[in-house]
């Protein structure tokens, strides 16, 4: 049987254990029973499979039937702090907390992607590893697995998400940006207090920071260069107590989104530099606080993206893929492409004759389980082929 021919086979298999995930959605490193239950889904399939200590995920081993190299699929399993609200009838048993960004579809087309690869295991040029992280929504999680050394004898990784405006069942496989980097920072202004009446004898840190904002969004539209996306925003300000005060200090939280590595490595000391002097310029004092979250999610091994193009295409023909522009949102895939060439799709989840119209992350989120096979072929395709390719 071919992979498409298995996929549909255990398209049922797939969607029950995706409506079992999202009824029992688990936050952040708190995923104990989800890494329970899928290391019995594993066992059930006779696959090898390893957990980490006091960590939360699990990691599956396949060895296929010929030598090769090894290459690992990836399958983020975590939730979000969010109340359900979508009309479905297997929805959250976990109060405040949903699998509002599509992972238990992750968990379920990672399940059926090693089924389908342990059928076909004797043909296999190598070795599958199949990596069911935990805590992408901290934007960390990817870290720990590198760190732990979990990539070491890996050649490549495969990635995919689930999106609700793209389509159901169409794939997503493109080079270049995907999704863009996120790095977090504070900005603290401290001025001098005094009567609000008579502002000269004091510093007016209100004043300072919003020519800290100001600046900021200047450095966006008149320094970067306009062809290179940057977001500078800031969510948060907090200062002053009394109407009739002259504010000492200030606290701003933001984010930064580039999809280019030359710029973020920059632009800490830019904006350290513009936030001090712009304060200093108002005779006050400001400070840059500063945390690197994932890197940028870029399709830039063309050997890879047409490996994986060519499977969804081999798969459900030239007409099951779609474009799909860039996000400035992020993705910890992108400390595992840091280390070895990878290569990230995404799975169409949009189909408005059922109401699957949200967002990820909208506490309504819905996905036409029709893509889910299509997902789990996607995984085992590209890696049958990339085994087989190298
Ligand atoms: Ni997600």
């Amino acid at each position: 049987m071919s992979i498409k021919e298995l996929a549909k086979q255990y398209d049922s298999f797939i969607i029950e254990r995706r409506r079992y995930y999202h009824q029992h959605p688990e936050l952040s490193w708190k995923e104990e029973k989800t890494s329970d239950s899928i290391m019995s889904d594993l066992e059930a399939m006779g696959i090898e499979t390893k957990r980490f200590r006091g960590r939360t995920g699990v990691l599956g081993v396949i060895r296929g039937g010929k030598p090769g190299k090894t290459v690992m699929l990836r399958a983020d399993i975590d939730a979000l702090p969010i109340q359900e609200h979508a009309d479905v009838p297997f929805s959250s048993q976990n109060q405040g907390v949903m699998h509002a960004c599509g992972h238990d579809c992750h968990i379920a087309m990672l399940l059926g992607a090693a089924k389908i690869l342990s059928d076909i295991r004797q043909e296999l040029c190598g070795t599958v590893k199949l990596l069911f992280q935990a805590a992408e929504e901290t934007c960390h999680g990817a870290e720990y697995y590198v760190e732990e050394g979990l990539l070491d004898g890996v050649d490549a990784i495969m990635g995919m998400h689930i999106w609700g405006t793209l389509d159901a069942p169409k794939i997503n496989v493109e080079g270049g940006g995907r999704m863009a980097s996120c790095d977090n920072f504070k900005i603290t202004v401290r001025g001098r207090a005094c009567h609000g009446s008579a502002p000269h004898m004091g510093t007016d840190a209100i004043v300072a920071a919003a020519a800290v904002i100001n600046n900021l969004q200047t450095f966006v539209s008149r320094r970067n260069n306009p062809l290179n996306p940057l977001v500078i925003s800031i969510g948060t300000i907090h200062g002053g107590d009394v109407f009739n005060v002259i504010a000492d200090k200030v606290e701003m939280e933001g984010t930064i989104r580039t999809f280019s590595r030359e710029l973020r490595k920059d632009i800490e000391g830019i904006m350290r530099d513009m936030i001090e002097n712009t304060a200093k310029g108002c005779g006050a004092d400001a400070s840059l606080e500063y945390w690197q979250f994932p890197g940028p999610v870029i399709n830039e091994h063309d050997d890879l993206n047409r490996i994986a193009r060519n499977a969804a295409a081999k798969l459900y023909g030239e007409e099951g893929l779609a474009p799909l522009e860039k996000m400035t949102g992020s993705e910890d895939f992108a400390y595992f492409m840091e280390k070895i060439p990878g290569i990230y799709a995404f799975i169409g989840a949009r189909n408005s004759e059922i109401g699957a119209v949200y967002g990820n992350h909208s506490d309504k989120f819905k996905v036409d389980e029709r893509a889910l096979h299509r997902g789990s072929a996607l995984y085992a395709q590209f890696a049958e082929d990339y085994l087989q390719n190298s």
